[in-house]
């Protein structure tokens, strides 16, 4: 049974579907679900920025009839004010699950451990599940044979890159990661995360070449500085220049389709051509943010 959603790591493959089964229902239909979290409320609380994730999780839990408490940056900075056990502890009187939006992980495996309710991982230093989640139900709607389709990161290997490389190797998609040289994903990462796709037979390769992107079927694209890191833009812009998502590189990859997580910046790791051309799903990914959030939340309250 599992009590919260810190990495994914700790998920079956049958778990994840299970809850992207129901994502689907609940997109196709609220009605059945309109009073499924009645009388239950959820603190969000943030330590970083947000659009979507904060206002994803408040009205996708009002769809569900429950309550939404958002906290700040000042409120919801954990260990600040008071440690982040009382947090937890208090929390967990008042509220049925906690949402947080940490800088370290380490903030997340200690509000579990102190929480009586169920955590969620709104995004770390390390992993980003709900999005990894809200990734996999847009490549499901849109390619009916997704099992065999083959996705591609491109860019700095982060936080969003770690959470794709669980799921895809969890639910056995092949993916290959295509970053500068110095920028690639934990190390760590990579081979728990290769470790995983060796239980379901996919591939996770990992190249600095952007040939390697010939034949993916999704490019998916982040920031090239996430959040908390202060490098200059002007300081990486040359090293990452060949690694924007730009017609051509989706021309010459093949690619059907393109992902971000969002925020972009047009101009910079994608253009805008792409961004707002036929083959763009970002603003799928945005909405199914709260359907997976949603079953997310059913299925772990
Ligand atoms: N993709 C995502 O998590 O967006 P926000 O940072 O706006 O929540
Ligand atoms: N990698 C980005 C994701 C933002 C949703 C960051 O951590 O800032």
């Amino acid at each position: 049974m599992m009590q919260n959603l810190l990495t994914l790591k700790d998920w079956t493959p049958e778990q994840i579907l299970a809850v992207l089964d129901k994502a689907k229902a609940l997109k196709a239909d609220y009605g059945p679900y309109q009073d499924a979290l009645k009388g239950k409320s959820v603190a969000t609380l943030f330590e970083k920025p947000s659009l979507r994730t904060r206002v994803s999780f408040d009205v996708g839990i009002n769809k569900l009839g429950g309550h939404a408490v958002y906290l700040d940056q000042q409120n919801g900075a954990l260990g600040k004010r008071e440690s982040v056990k009382d947090f937890a502890q208090n929390l967990s009187r008042w509220c049925d699950a906690i949402v947080a939006r940490v800088f370290d992980h380490a903030t997340l495996l200690e509000l579990a451990e102190h929480a009586s309710v169920p955590v969620v991982n709104s995004l770390c230093d390390l992993y980003h599940p709900c999005q990894a989640m809200a990734d996999m139900l847009t490549i499901m709607e849109h390619n009916s044979d997704w099992q065999q389709s083959k996705l591609a990161y491109v860019g700095d290997g982060n936080n969003v890159t770690h959470s794709l490389m669980i799921i895809a190797a969890k639910l056995g998609v092949d993916m290959v990661v295509v970053c500068p040289p110095g920028h690639f994903p934990d190390g760590q990462q990579v081979l728990e995360a290769q470790a995983l796709a060796a239980q379901s037979g996919a591939s996770l390769t990992l190249s600095s070449d952007v040939a390697a992107l010939e034949g993916v079927d999704v490019i998916y694209a982040d920031t090239w500085i996430s959040m908390g890191d202060t490098t200059p833009l002007e300081e990486i812009k040359a090293k990452f220049a060949p690694y924007q998502v730009n017609a051509q590189m989706m021309a010459s990859s093949g690619a059907s389709h393109f992902l971000h997580c969002q925020p972009a910046h047009r101009e910079v790791e994608v253009t805008s051509e792409v961004m707002d051309s036929e083959q763009s799903l970002v603003m799928d990914q945005a909405e199914n943010r709260m359907h997976a959030q949603n079953a997310i939340l059913l299925t772990l309250i």
